[in-house]
């Protein structure tokens, strides 16, 4: 158990309640229930923490107790309040239902969710051959004793060879192995911010990089991405006035925008980082998977002299998340203090993963060619999809990575996507991957899913924003200026 929520705390999260899609026709006490639960599946009211006696939820939405009474009678009832008389009442989720570290819960055998709050891909086939492959080669590490804190040194090779052939020279040394990207910039981030420091994002960005910076206690800024990326000279701006401790970057096929950062820009970053003291994070998760043939620009390291850039990527976008291994590109000094923070932290990543990565990267030209196929074929179906169903929104088409960013006809992200789960959607609504709340008129969408998947997630999603419509247009209208 995490904590309370008083009743004003509630019913301010509550917003519009009573005036959720679908639920025109339905009392009050399930409309209530309904955006409780609302609130549970997009992570803003957190698991386990006690909810307001009856009496205050009641007095603070200005409603009858009766009606809060039946809301937790039916909360209880769908397994996701949990009360002990005399105690109060705890919010959970429904048995097959586990939590996800960010807070977000995922399905353990929900097969009927088609969930777009994810944005990887299945494995691919060639998974378990690397993996039996790897139990064979196990026997050259068993006389160790499985420590390796920057990571064995085949898939340090392995990883440098690959920054090599992307123009960046890389020898192992500057190489080290973590458990996933996300473990990756974690490091990073204990390595060079002191808590409190200062750090530049793009907006919107990574959620959970934002949380990652959360544990920091960052001092957050951001630079706006424009509909078409990164404003070069508002970001060089903000760099230089801001001169934050740390800048982090996605620069290929940003995430959640899908934008490629042109080489020019790239230059330029590196200069304006190096000129203000300013470290930069580059995020590389997506580099792997540009489409339609689109060339990539150097790497942003290629145009660092002052060991100012710091990479890190990983395996789980081009080929699968549950193996857990991604990597920090950096000088070979800063990979050693890195190693000693790890041992702080988790020593070292698993020894057998390590050679499952090993034998996918051996055939990686293979392996990553047939992702970019199955990713364009997907992305084209989203998005046939959406200009069927939804024509109003705006996409760009994104030339690489996992997901589009949807502008939609109005400030309903978080409504739709509480709406959607009830129709078996998952969804991560914009606000997710900005700082404050905003966002409310964007939505990602990835096209990690079987085409046929997303087409139908499409067509649910479609049917549900057009209820949002007949519960009252003018709910979602912009507030007019008043001058
Ligand atoms: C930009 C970015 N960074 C990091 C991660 C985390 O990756 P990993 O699974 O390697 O920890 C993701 C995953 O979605 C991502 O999109």
């Amino acid at each position: 158990m995490t904590g309370q929520v008083r009743g004003v705390q509630l019913a301010r999260l509550l917003g519009q309640w009573h005036a959720l899609p679908g639920r025109r026709r339905s009392p009050d006490y399930a409309a209530l229930a309904g955006t409780v639960r609302g609130l549970l599946a997009d992570g803003r009211l957190p698991l386990g923490v006690r909810l307001p006696a009856e009496r205050e939820l009641a007095e603070a939405l200005r409603i009858s107790r009766t009606t809060v009474t039946a809301a937790y009678r039916q909360l209880r009832e769908t397994g996701h309040l949990a009360s002990r008389r005399g105690a109060g009442s705890w919010t959970m989720l429904p048995g097959n239902h586990r939590v996800a570290s960010t807070g977000l819960w995922t399905p353990l055998d929900d097969r009927e969710m088609l969930d777009l709050g994810v944005a990887a891909l299945a494995a691919p086939p060639q998974l378990l051959t690397a993996a039996r492959a790897a139990v064979e080669d196990l026997p050259r590490y068993l006389g160790g004793a499985g420590y390796h804190p920057t990571g064995i040194i085949e898939l340090r090779e392995a990883v440098a060879d690959a920054y090599a052939a992307r123009g960046l020279p890389t020898s192992a040394d500057q190489i080290m192995v973590t458990s996933g990207t996300q473990h990756a910039l974690d490091l990073v981030l204990r390595l060079a911010l002191a808590p409190g420091g200062s750090v530049l994002v793009e907006s919107p960005t990574y959620p959970n990089a934002l949380a990652a910076l959360a544990g920091r206690r960052a001092r957050i800024t951001t630079h706006g991405l424009a509909a078409d990326g990164w404003e070069p000279d508002l970001l060089l701006g903000s760099l230089r006035q801001t001169r934050p401790k740390l800048a982090y970057l996605i620069p290929e096929f940003q995430n959640p925008t899908g934008h490629l950062m042109p080489a020019a820009l790239r230059e330029r970053v590196v200069a304006a980082a190096h000129a203000v003291g300013t470290d930069l994070v580059i995020d590389e998760s997506f580099v792997d998977l540009p489409l339609d043939g689109t060339e990539l620009p150097p790497p942003v390291g290629v145009y660092d002299r002052h060991s100012r850039v710091i990479s890190i990527g990983g395996m789980s976008k081009p080929y699968w998340g549950g193996l857990r291994i991604g990597w920090v590109r950096a000088s070979a000094p800063q990979v050693q203090r890195l190693a000693a923070v790890r041992v702080g932290v988790d020593m070292a990543s698993p020894v057998l993963d390590q050679l499952v990565a090993v034998h996918l990267l051996a055939d990686a030209d293979a392996i990553v060619a047939e992702r970019r196929v199955q990713l364009a074929v997907q992305r084209d179906a989203l998005l046939g999809a959406l200009a069927q169903r939804l024509p109003d929104w705006r996409v760009t088409v994104p030339r690489g990575g996992v997901t589009l960013w949807a502008e939609l006809d109005g400030p309903v992200s978080s409504a739709l996507a509480r709406a959607a789960e009830e129709v078996g959607v998952r969804l991560a609504p914009g606000p997710r991957f900005g700082l404050d709340g905003t966002m409310e008129r964007f939505l990602r969408l990835p096209f990690t899913l079987p085409a046929a998947d997303l087409v139908e997630a499409v067509g649910r999603i479609a049917a549900v924003r057009y209820d949002l419509d007949r519960t009252g247009r003018q709910r979602w209208r912009e507030p007019a200026v008043i001058a």
